[in-house]
């Protein structure tokens, strides 16, 4: 007999780009240091980060937490997309807003600065418009209003490696680097696919991001995964069976995105019932990996150059999940050193993993699947699954 509740609540897991999962897996080391220095503006090798992963990886959550964190130890907080009209957007939208949620003393210090015209109320009116707008002399009054409490948090998601887009941000970069030098406190987080944000790093002209801090997401760990599941269930009322925890984990293999999808049909299947259950896990299994496919593995995969393409078809030809170099450079009919620099690439962005001496496995879960699936559409046969020997399916009925 499963004990029903009083009501069903909504599901509480968050499947879908930007949106902030309510328990955050993970990283607790590097959250607890940026944190640290919220706190203690002792920035030591954090004035500058790289956020690196392939989509839904949880760049974007991350950000989140940061500007969170940021706010509530009262810094200034400017987030913004690494797209056309960033300069500008930051200096005539972002900071007025940000001006009109300071204090009203440090607004009154603002307004002897003279870079921007203030109401009797000491609100944000407009900028001074004889006076060039250069973010680097907006940052640094910014940070000299809030004089020496707190600092200013800048968050540039979506970078990428257009080149519009990239000039656009060495200009941003080379304001705040200026900025910087003039003693602002400034913490600024880029997020982006690695490839998209080592070519940032080598179009800059200032040194500080080559100085940057690099943070890696890939996958969460299973404990972390299990405790993202459980969390956000607790938190919403509902259990789940350790058997169903189980079955979900292994679904997620702790790719975020994964995990929010997998939790929230998992939840829907049942949702007055107090527990989450195996059958509702099964549900989740099916569902989640075809939904992961359509909306994240599907563009994760386009994401990839035509070379990186073939050689990640080459892999998917071993259905068991690793594959030999030497065979993806017959497949793919290149030289062993060329195989390598496709491999080194792929390594850096997170699409596989070494697995042995001269074998390379899929990191990102179900990629293999997926392209084995686009190759079977063509050719009209049936999807092989035999590289789930490990994750076998549970039965249909
Ligand atoms: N650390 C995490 N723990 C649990 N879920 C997460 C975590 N980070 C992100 N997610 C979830 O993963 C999905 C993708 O997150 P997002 O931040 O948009 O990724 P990205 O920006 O890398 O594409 C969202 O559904 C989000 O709720
Ligand atoms: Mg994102």
């Amino acid at each position: 007999m499963v004990s029903q509740r009083e009501t069903s609540s909504p599901s509480p897991f968050t499947p879908g780009y930007s949106k902030p999962p309510l328990v955050f897996g993970g990283h607790e080391d590097e959250l607890e240091e940026l944190t640290a220095v919220f706190r203690t503006l002792d920035f030591g090798e954090n004035d500058s980060l790289l956020i690196s992963g392939l989509r839904g990886s949880g760049k974007t959550s991350m950000l989140a937490r940061l500007q969170d964190a940021a706010r509530s130890s009262g810094w200034i907080v400017l987030s913004d997309d690494a797209s056309k009209g960033l300069m500008d957007r930051v200096t005539e939208t972002s900071i007025p807003t940000e001006i009109n949620r300071l204090a009203e003393a440090d607004r009154v210090r603002l307004k002897s600065v003279g870079i921007w015209k203030f109401s009797a109320e000491f609100d944000f009116v407009d900028r001074n418009r004889e006076i060039r707008p250069l973010l680097r002399n907006d940052l640094v009054a910014l940070s000299e209003a809030l004089s020496g409490r707190a600092g200013i948090l800048i968050t540039i998601d979506e970078v990428s490696s257009g080149k519009v887009r990239l000039r656009e941000l060495s200009r941003f970069a080379l304001e705040v680097a200026h900025a910087k030098s003039e003693g602002a406190n400034i913490m600024i987080a880029f997020a982006g696919i690695k490839v998209d944000l080592d070519e940032l790093v080598k179009n800059e002209h200032t040194t500080f991001i080559r100085r940057s801090r690099d943070l890696t997401f890939r996958r969460l760990n299973p404990k972390e995964t299990a405790h993202v599941f459980e969390e956000t269930a607790r938190i919403a009322g509902r259990s789940i069976d350790r058997e169903a925890l189980d079955l979900l984990v292994r679904v997620a293999q702790g790719y975020p995105y994964l995990i929010q999808l997998a939790g929230d049909y998992a939840w829907r299947n049942t949702p007055e019932s107090e527990s989450i259950s195996v059958d509702d896990a099964q549900v989740a299994h099916d569902k989640a990996i075809k939904s992961v496919q359509r909306r994240v593995i599907s563009r994760v995969y386009e994401d990839l150059s035509e070379r990186d393409k073939d050689f990640v078809n080459a892999m998917a030809h071993d259905v068991t999940g690793r594959s030999k170099m030497s065979d993806i450079a017959t497949r793919m009919g290149t030289y062993g050193q060329y195989v390598q620099i496709y491999k080194k690439r792929l390594l850096d962005s997170g699409y596989v993993q070494p697995d042995g001496r001269g074998y390379v496995a899929f990191s990102l879960p179900y990629l293999g699947d997926y392209i084995r699936s686009m190759a079977a559409d063509e050719s009209g046969n049936e999807f092989q699954t035999s590289d789930w020997s490990e994750f076998p399916p549970p039965p249909h009925d």
